[in-house]
């Protein structure tokens, strides 16, 4: 329950929530069970926490940015809470207020760096934000994980002016500039022609049919890779997982769906696959430090404590 970014809600829009929550059928669930160890199932604990970590105020509306701006930050940090997964958190796991936005990792998945020299290192400008937040797909691919849920359940609802100041607020504008901005394209980087020729083998073998013969992906059935958000980011993490594992078939707004993409643990070892993100890292997202063999070993080693559980 992400109450430290709640509170930022206007009494109105609580109101609102009460009044609507009363109009649901009530339904007999039992409480669940508290199933946290010693000492985090006391509740006192957590008012200990509150006096630590709910120091700084909610933010007053700031009177030198546009109303848009203002309303971004609200959409941002109260009713969309973003932070809670996107702002990485201190020792006693509250959120950094020094590192807004910055990236952190939620049940094993990165959550991306969203500070405006994120969003346009993974390709987004301030228009491709806001449609994004829509429609849960983009150039730079798929909403998966707990973004599928964000968008699923909460910004496909939200109306084009909260779309548009939130990403507004996210760019650190005033307004949304008049045309779209083109991001800048990443300059590809050298690999080693022998790993580059590996992997442009098990690419063509493994992954084309689905995503193209350059990466351009296919609409309805599956999302770019070259223009992927995982080909820029920091870590090659999301690119490792999303392989072994693969994702479930997933709805989007608007009628669009995306197929299943099937987990490749059995079918490239570590070296592979590897080689191959190394190389469409380097390829299409301009990233010079490879993926190890180490990082897809200890990847495979959590996909099979995941599997005798
Ligand atoms: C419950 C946790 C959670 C919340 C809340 C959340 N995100 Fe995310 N977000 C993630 C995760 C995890 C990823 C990486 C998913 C992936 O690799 O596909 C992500 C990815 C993204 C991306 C990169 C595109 C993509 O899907 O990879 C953008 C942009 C983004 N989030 C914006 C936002 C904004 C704006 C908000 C607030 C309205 C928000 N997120 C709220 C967890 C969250
Ligand atoms: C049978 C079709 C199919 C094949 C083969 C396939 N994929 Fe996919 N892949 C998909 C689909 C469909 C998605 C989007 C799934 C979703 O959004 O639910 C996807 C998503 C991904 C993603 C996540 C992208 C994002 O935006 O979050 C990565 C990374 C990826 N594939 C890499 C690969 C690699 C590498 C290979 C080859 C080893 C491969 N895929 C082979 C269908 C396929």
């Amino acid at each position: 329950m992400p109450y430290t970014s709640y509170r930022g809600l206007s009494t109105e829009d609580v109101d609102a929530l009460y009044a609507y929550l009363m109009t649901r059928t009530p339904m007999a669930v039992a409480n669940k069970a508290n199933t946290l160890g010693f000492p985090f199932d006391q509740r006192w604990t957590l008012a200990a926490w509150n006096v630590l970590s709910l120091l700084a105020k909610v933010a007053e509306p700031d009177p030198n940015r546009s109303d848009v701006w203002n309303r971004g930050r609200y959409v941002a940090e109260a009713l969309g809470h973003c932070g809670e997964c996107h702002t990485p958190r201190n020792l006693i796991q509250a959120m950094r207020a020094d590192a807004s936005y910055r990236g952190a990792t939620i049940e094993g998945v990165e959550a991306p760096d969203i500070t405006p020299d994120g969003l346009r290192r993974m390709g987004f400008d301030p228009h491709g934000l806001a449609q994004f937040m829509r429609l849960g797909l983009s150039a730079q691919g798929g909403a998966t994980h707990q973004m599928f849920d964000v968008v699923h359940f909460s910004t496909q609802h939200m109306d084009e002016a909260d779309l548009t100041a939130l990403s507004a607020y996210l760019f650190d504008r005033d307004a949304l500039p008049s045309e779209p901005e083109k991001p800048v394209a990443p300059t590809p980087v050298a690999v080693p022609q022998a790993v580059a020729s590996r992997a442009q083998a098990t690419y063509a073998g493994l992954c084309a049919g689905c995503h193209g013969q350059a990466g351009e992906g296919i609409p309805h059935v599956s999302v770019p890779l070259r223009t992927n958000a995982l080909m820029r980011v920091a870590s090659g993490s999301g690119l490792v997982r999303a392989t072994l594992h693969g994702l479930p078939a997933q709805r989007f707004p608007g009628n669009e769906r995306m197929e299943a993409m099937p987990p490749f643990a059995n079918l490239l070892d570590d070296t592979a696959l590897a080689e191959l993100g190394t190389w469409m890292r380097a390829e299409w997202g301009g990233q010079s430090a490879p993926v190890s063999a180490e990082e897809v070993a200890r990847q495979r080693a959590g996909l099979r404590a995941d599997a005798s559980k």
